[in-house]
């Protein structure tokens, strides 16, 4: 069973996707872990409302990104975690936990990349007046949001949308998608080649 932790630092209701995916059977794998930089984070009460343990590390007790990224990499070794999961966490990671985790982070990110990356992307959508956006689930490499893209999925821009409606339509994608990409990755369907990101056609379970 695939091991995976998640990052998060506020609401959680991508880790509570991806849990509700796993225990009505589609997702074959456990979280281990849920971690996050806030204290005040909803996703630590969604992840103890499931058993899972929930810890809270915070970046203020820490010297440096570095520091910080050290410490996680104790933590998530200490649970076993094979994936790591960031689902909205609201911090820039280094190489000291992608060298940990080498092709094993994932991310999801409220745009179509690499369209909008950083913060506030539906915000950014908006005033640029496209018609058409999504979310993205990607590996994470070295760069803000540039990392090999495993899923993506359109959401439409209405005229009359906010940053608030809009958000909303992009979390029903980003619910359905995070589980999948998940999923792949517990199968061992997905393929990095460079930038590219192959998916493995599922085994054939009729032979
Ligand atoms: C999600 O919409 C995710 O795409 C976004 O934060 C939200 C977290 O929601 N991530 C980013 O903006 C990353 N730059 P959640 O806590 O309910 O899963």
């Amino acid at each position: 069973l695939l091991k995976i932790g998640v990052l998060v630092s506020g609401n959680g209701s991508n880790l509570q996707a991806i849990i509700d995916r796993i225990e009505d059977g589609y997702l074959r794998g456990a979280v281990v872990c849920v971690i996050s930089n806030k204290a005040d984070a909803f996703a630590l009460e969604r992840a103890r409302r499931h058993g899972i343990p929930a810890v809270v590390l915070d970046h203020k007790s820490y010297a440096g990104r570095e520091a910080y990224d050290e410490a996680l990499v104790g933590i998530l070794r200490d649970y076993g975690v094979e994936l790591v999961v960031l689902a909205g966490f609201m911090r820039i990671i280094t190489p000291v936990l992608l060298a940990a985790f080498s092709a094993a982070v994932m991310n999801i990110h409220p745009a179509l990349l690499p369209a909008f990356p950083g913060l506030y992307a539906q915000r950014q959508a908006l005033d640029y007046g496209v018609k058409v956006s999504g979310c993205t689930v990607h590996f994470v490499d070295e760069g803000t949001d540039t990392g090999p893209i495993i899923i993506q999925a359109p959401v439409p821009v209405f005229a009359e949308d906010s940053e608030e409606s809009l958000s909303k339509r992009i979390q029903v994608e980003e619910h359905r998608i995070y589980p999948e990409a998940v999923k792949l990755f517990a199968e061992r369907r997905l393929n990095i080649s460079g930038r590219r990101v192959e998916i493995l056609p599922a085994p054939d379970s009729s032979r």
